[in-house]
């Protein structure tokens, strides 16, 4: 059985989905596993590192998919690199099914096995797999690290003999796995902390980590958590309410850190125009949703935005702006989920679809779409 990591294709791509000590741990299940040069140069794992794990070397990128049976990447493979792939192998990654129903249809196209890791179940079986979390919680830390460094004053109090530095105020819309990080990266720098959910649930976890806990109580939010751990969409007399707690909030804050979303749909609107205009100049936003429409309809892909003095960061790819362990954590949750399905004893890779790991992310088998939520309807 032979596992192929190409080099991923997209120009801002910086990780890379093996590193070398899965390469080590797949080469002990008797897989054989080869990696297009270079692939790692950007996570700061040299050719050299994946050669003493055992790997191959591959020059060319088309001939090393046309021989795997099962591909590995970070993003979703190009048209070009899809068409390499031989008909049956298996391809895991991050491949935003969400993104577009025609990609999925493509991968059915091509007769390959097409694993979507962001759909991964959120079971306690399936944490050391999940992809969302090992990335959103680099992004948390990131994004409170950019705003500091666009901030044109300091984070902490600081009490000298020339006068005293008042802490920095910092705001975090959507206290999930990146806004929870983002609150204790800010009190670690010293700044006073605070977040805002639409899931009641996070209060404690907020309050532990000594910020505090603002939110709209209504009915609505005790069925704002689905059985799978992600937020619904609120009502329209929700999202009301909560703009106003927010624009009042706002005013007063230095630094605003947005990570709210809702799987499968653009992320909610939090911060308009006016709130960002009701801002302290000199305050900084970082919205970490921009890649699905943005918490802050200001924030431009790639970009930071000025707006009343008000400074609007919208990098893309967060996570690939701390590759090394962006990658190291990614490879491993790839290596906890492919694992199971190989008999270490023949080096062969069989995935199990009575389990409900690969029922959760399996997009296409043999040719069909067989994803509940891509299958077409007709
Ligand atoms: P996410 O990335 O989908 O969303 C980020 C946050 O934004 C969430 O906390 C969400 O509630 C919030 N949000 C959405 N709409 C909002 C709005 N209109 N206003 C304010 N906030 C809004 O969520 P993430 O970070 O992936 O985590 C969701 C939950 O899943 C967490 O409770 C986490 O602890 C849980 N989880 C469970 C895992 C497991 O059991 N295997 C693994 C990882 C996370």
């Amino acid at each position: 059985m032979k596992l192929a990591v190409p080099k991923e294709s997209h120009p801002q791509e910086t990780r890379v989905a093996i590193s070398p000590e899965t390469a080590k741990k797949f080469r002990a299940l008797n897989l054989e596993v080869a990696v297009e040069r270079g692939a790692g140069g950007r996570a700061g794992f040299a050719d050299a590192a994946y050669e003493g794990a055992g790997v191959r070397l591959a020059d060319d990128g088309a001939s090393l998919l046309a021989e795997a049976d099962l591909v590995l990447k970070v993003r979703a493979p190009d048209p070009g690199e899809l068409s390499a792939m031989q008909r049956g192998a298996a391809l895991v990654g991050m491949l935003s099914p969400y993104g577009g129903r025609e990609a999925v249809e493509a991968y059915a196209a091509a007769g390959v096995d097409a694993f979507a890791m962001e759909l991964v179940p959120r079971i306690s079986r399936a944490q050391s797999m999940d992809v969302l979390s090992s990335q959103s919680n680099l992004s948390g830390y990131k994004a409170v690290i950019d705003a500091a460094a666009e901030f044109a004053r300091a984070m902490p109090m600081m009490m000298t003999a020339a006068g005293t530095i008042p802490p920095a105020r910092v705001f975090v819309l959507g206290a999930g796995v990146a806004g929870l990080q983002a609150v204790a990266t800010a009190r670690r720098l010293g700044a006073i902390v605070s977040a805002t959910d639409v899931r009641p649930a996070v209060k404690e976890q907020v309050e532990s980590l000594g910020a505090s806990f603002v939110m709209v109580e209504s009915e609505e939010t005790q069925a704002a958590e689905t059985a799978g751990g992600y937020a619904r969409e609120m009502s329209e007399d929700y999202r009301r309410r909560q703009a106003e707690l927010v624009a009042d909030h706002l005013a007063k804050q230095d630094i605003v850190v947005t990570t709210a979303l809702i799987p499968g749909r653009p992320a909610p609107v939090l911060i308009t125009a006016g709130m960002v205009e009701s801002m302290k100049p000199g305050s900084i936003i970082v919205d970490l949703a921009v890649e699905q429409g943005g918490n802050c309809p200001l924030a431009r892909p790639g970009e930071i935005v000025e707006h009343h003095g008000v400074r609007i960061v919208g990098h893309v790819n967060v996570p690939g702006r701390l590759p090394v362990d962006a990658s190291a954590l990614y490879a491993r949750n790839l290596y906890n989920f492919v694992s199971p399905f190989v008999d270490g004893e023949r080096g062969a890779l069989a995935f199990d679809w009575d389990d409900e790991l690969v029922t959760g992310t399996g997009l296409t088998r043999g040719g069909d779409v067989v994803h509940p939520s891509f299958r077409s309807t007709d």
